[in-house]
């Protein structure tokens, strides 16, 4: 069975004038070159991971064609609230709102053949800027914030505290809960760690918990002329970044067990 992602999709079948073409010419008719490349791609038995951005609604009817859009892909479906997810409601109807074969994980624990996967959205960590790695060209309606306003960082500070307890309390869950599992996967919408890899608070909750594998979203509109490789492998991890935009939307291929 194999694990791929494809994160922040950014549907907008139930909101049309919200279409994603203002962002750049690589994002007219995303949602079709979404579909060819993973249905040329991800088989039925497979498991696809979309760690947030899923849909620009602002509720779960309006949110029902972008969900039924992913739901008649191949694989099961393995979903996470990002920022952008205010579709997203109480766990319990988005549950009973979602497709067969779709899953939402909010800090508990899907098993899904040999795969254990966990993880909440996080939020932007302290000290970790991602502003040179991001092509800002002038336009209309960002969808990444170059840097929190001054004035912000106290709220910033007391949000990442929160999303860091909760990524605590899923990182223990898969422990405890994917011991026996072949991969343990982690997965947050806002990226663990800088680029460079360098240690975080974050990235230490999920090395603890035996994550071989690490997926995120968030950033969009990355350079490709980067100097130095973003992400990589270390501590017995892999982080893995999942845009779409990133991955020329096709689904990203994680695992295989
Ligand atoms: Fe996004
Ligand atoms: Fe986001």
């Amino acid at each position: 069975m194999r694990l791929f992602a494809l994160s922040d999709p950014h549907l907008s079948f139930g909101t049309p004038n919200k279409t994603m073409d203002r962002f750049g010419p690589q994002w007219v008719g995303h949602a079709d070159k979404i579909e060819r490349a993973w249905r040329a791609s991800v088989g039925a038995d497979d498991v696809v991971l979309v760690p947030g951005d899923i849909s620009w609604a602002m509720n779960l009817e309006q949110a029902r064609p972008d969900l039924e859009f992913l739901g008649r892909l191949p694989g099961r479906k393995v979903l996470l609230k990002g920022n952008h997810d205010y579709w997203w409601s109480t766990i319990g109807k988005l549950r009973a709102a979602l497709p067969p074969g779709m899953h939402a994980v909010q800090g508990d624990v899907v098993r899904l053949g040999p795969f254990a996967i966990s993880g909440t959205r996080l939020w932007d960590q302290p000290g970790v800027s991602f502003h040179d790695a991001i092509d800002w060209q002038p336009r209309e309606g960002g969808m990444v914030s170059a840097e929190p306003e001054a004035g912000d960082l106290a709220e910033a500070a007391r949000l990442f505290e929160r999303e860091l307890g909760r990524l605590e309390r899923a990182m223990e869950a898969l422990a405890r809960e994917g011991r026996d599992a072949a991969v343990r996967v982690a997965i947050t919408h806002y990226p663990p760690c800088g680029g460079d890899l360098a240690p975080t608070r974050a990235s230490a909750l999920i090395e603890q918990a035996g994550a071989r594998h690490c997926v995120f979203g968030h950033l969009h509109s990355l350079r490709r002329d980067l100097a130095r490789p973003l992400f990589g492998e270390r501590a017995g991890v892999r982080y893995h970044l999942a845009s779409c935009d990133w991955i020329d939307f096709a689904p990203l291929r994680i695992a295989e067990a």
